[in-house]
């Protein structure tokens, strides 16, 4: 977090340009979907937290495995919900982005990270995974998803989202 702060102070006392540049520097590269492209700048729930290891039991190899280190993001739509401790029933519009790192220096370091996406796309008083759309990394689109739904309905009773404030508050 010192760091990224640091970033932007510094992009800000540079100017327009540099905010822009700063900017490219900390996110992956290429063009990404505007629902997503500016997830640095939105809150982390995972701040001050160390996500490693396999604290559910079901990461399998995704998301760079249990020797991976992850760091999760929600725009403000989710961000209270994401925050609480439930029950759990995400407003259309959120957006959880994941940031997954090979290892402990790639994610000090901040550079390197995988991301993945999940959108909530339809408010609804059951939760069902047709809700939600997905995407496998920052310049992907995002789309249904067999493959990420079907182990994300392990989530299901908590809206398909694993990282939340009680897991959070439990790991
Ligand atoms: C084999 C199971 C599995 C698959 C497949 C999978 N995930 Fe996940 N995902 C997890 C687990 C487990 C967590 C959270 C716990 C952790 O980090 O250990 C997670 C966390 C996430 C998060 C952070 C929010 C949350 O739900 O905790 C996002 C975003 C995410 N996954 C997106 C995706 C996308 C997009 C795909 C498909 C490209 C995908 N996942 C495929 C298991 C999976």
């Amino acid at each position: 977090m010192r760091k990224s702060l640091y970033r932007h102070t510094a992009a800000w006392v540079l100017g327009g340009t540099a905010i822009a540049l700063a900017g490219c520097a900390a996110l992956p590269g290429g063009t990404a979907d505007e629902r997503w492209a500016d997830y640095k700048n939105w809150t982390k729930i995972t701040e001050g937290k160390v996500q490693t290891g396999d604290p559910t039991g079901f990461i399998g190899n995704v998301h760079k495995g249990p020797n991976g280190y992850r760091d999760v993001y929600v725009n403000d739509i989710g961000a209270a919900m994401l925050a609480s401790e439930g029950p759990y029933n995400f407003p259309a519009g959120t957006v959880v982005v994941k940031e997954q790192y090979d290892n402990q220096a790639a994610w000090e370091s901040g550079e390197g990270a995988g991301v993945t996406v999940s959108l909530k796309m339809t408010a609804s008083d059951d939760l069902s995974k047709d809700n939600w759309i997905w995407a496998e990394s920052y310049t992907s689109t995002a789309g249904e998803s067999a493959f990420c739904s079907g182990c994300h309905s392990i989530a299901a009773k908590t809206d398909y989202v694993f990282t939340n404030g009680a897991f959070l508050a439990a790991h």
